[in-house]
């Protein structure tokens, strides 16, 4: 078994309630560093440790909390990030539900490092169930004196406050976020100002997502250079995981950084393989906006080399060849899957989840789901293919937000590495439904 930082206690009966986590371990970060260390101490194992963001873009942790405005007199605020919407993601809503203690347990440390006094959970409006399992972790973290009015008996203060969202996709992106914490529609900001400057009711904002915050309570404890001399190269540590689509066993691992993708997707701790037999087709691995690889370029780079589960190896470079670790939402295709049909559901996804302010975005979006509809229905023209690969590139960098790319990729990357498939489906539409009803029907 690879090592586990995260869920090391997922298999203790109980553990999501107080007294058992407790019992295992838990808050102790919060007594080692409010009694034993400045904010800056705490803050400089985050930066030591080399800790990435897990909520996508993998932007180092400790050098954002860096940018927080110090100048300001504004009260500050840290924004946990629990919206996890993304398709094929589902490590955070996970890691909420069996260990909520280890998240308060990591906000309460990450905010005595960036001297943040209330702190807000923007958690996805559809996990109404996991709304009340946070409250209760929060009050009972209250009444054993780790939150509210001096903490241990230290001047630190601080209030966590659960805020459900009402169940839009482009809320997870930070700033729409922030604009809906406010009350107002969850549309996104131009930036700059950054959150750092300009976040949360005008003032200086750090927003991280929750499997980020809560790993911040274990490097506290192991220290960050030895969190860093776990997982890869810049890919340090650990990283939760969530596998779906053709494979036997589905669900939230954590792997150490840098094992090998073929190990992941094959070997029996982890995916174990492909649903009955059938070989490997394609792999999105960093949730649903990030570019699909097919089979050959997932488990080998293209210089040959083992592909890694690493920010550097899934990227390679460039999106000719490579792909990003995201999310770590790991989607699988087996052989039998339809590249076509998959790429229009996602399109249905992104046009419908487009908050309207770009063009590029708002009308590219429906225009490739209307192209995408009619080729997989068989009445796609040649020139479609083409002009969805346009519609695509000229979407990609003209947005205001990263929801355009996240659209934009899926596509580009699937008419380059299965362009064949996009053809058959426009050249030999009959021939192409008759295959689809023989996989449906033999199941
Ligand atoms: C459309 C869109 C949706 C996003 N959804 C999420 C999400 O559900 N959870 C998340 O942590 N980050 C999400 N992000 C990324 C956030 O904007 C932000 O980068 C992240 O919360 C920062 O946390 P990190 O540095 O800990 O990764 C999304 C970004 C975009 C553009
Ligand atoms: S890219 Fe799309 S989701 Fe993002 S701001 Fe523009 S229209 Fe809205």
């Amino acid at each position: 078994m690879g090592r586990k930082i995260l869920l090391a206690d997922i298999a203790v009966p109980d553990i999501e309630e107080y007294h058992v986590y407790r019992a295992n371990g838990g808050y102790r970060s919060v007594e080692k560093a409010l009694l034993g260390m400045t904010p800056a101490e705490v803050s400089g194992e985050v930066t030591k440790s080399g800790l990435r963001g897990r909520g996508g873009a993998g932007f180092p942790t400790g050098l954002k909390w860096s940018f927080l405005d110090k100048k300001s007199e504004k009260p500050r605020y840290l924004v946990c990030n629990a919206d996890e919407s993304e398709p094929g993601t589902f490590k955070d809503r996970y890691l909420m539900h069996h260990l909520p203690h280890l998240l308060i347990e990591g906000l309460i440390v990450s905010c005595y490092a960036l001297g943040v006094h209330t702190c807000y959970i923007y958690i996805r409006g559809e996990f109404k169930y996991l709304v009340g399992i946070l409250e209760n972790a929060i009050r009972e973290a209250r009444s054993h004196g780790f939150l509210g009015e001096k903490i241990l008996g230290t001047p630190f203060n601080l209030q966590i406050f659960v805020h459900p969202g009402a169940g839009a996709y482009i809320c997870g992106e930070e700033t729409a976020l922030l604009e809906s914490i406010e009350g107002k529609r969850g549309n996104p900001r131009i930036k700059p100002p950054f959150p750092a400057f300009k976040g949360l009711y005008g003032c200086p904002t750090v927003v991280n997502n929750v499997e980020t915050l809560a790993s911040v309570g274990p490097i506290v404890m192991m220290g960050g250079e030895t969190y860093a001399t776990i997982g890869k190269g810049k890919s340090t540590g650990t990283k939760l995981i969530s596998a779906c689509g053709n494979i036997n066993n589905p669900g939230v691992y954590e792997i150490e950084l840098g094992l090998p993708v073929e190990d992941f997707i094959f070997g029996k701790e982890y995916c174990n393989g492909i649903v009955g037999h059938k070989s490997l087709k394609a792999v999105i691995p960093g949730g649903s906006s990030v570019p699909i690889l097919p089979a050959g370029l997932m488990l080998k780079t293209a210089e040959g080399n083992t592909r890694l589960m690493t920010y550097e190896s899934l990227s390679d470079g460039d999106f000719i060849s490579g792909t990003m670790l995201g999310s770590g939402g790991f989607i699988v295709y087996g052989e039998d899957a339809c590249i076509v049909r998959n790429t229009w559901n996602l399109t249905r996804f992104y046009r419908h989840e487009s908050c309207g302010q770009c063009s590029p975005c708002r009308e590219g979006t429906a225009w490739m789901e209307k192209i995408l509809y009619r080729i997989e229905h068989g009445e796609g023209k040649p020139s479609d293919i083409d002009l969805l690969a346009k519609i695509a590139r000229n979407i990609e960098g003209n947005t205001i937000c990263p929801l355009g790319d996240a659209a934009a990729w899926p596509v580009a990357s699937a008419i380059r590495h299965f362009r064949e498939e996009f053809e058959d489906h426009v050249l030999h539409p009959a021939a192409v439904l008759e295959k689809e009803r023989s996989v449906k029907e033999r199941g």
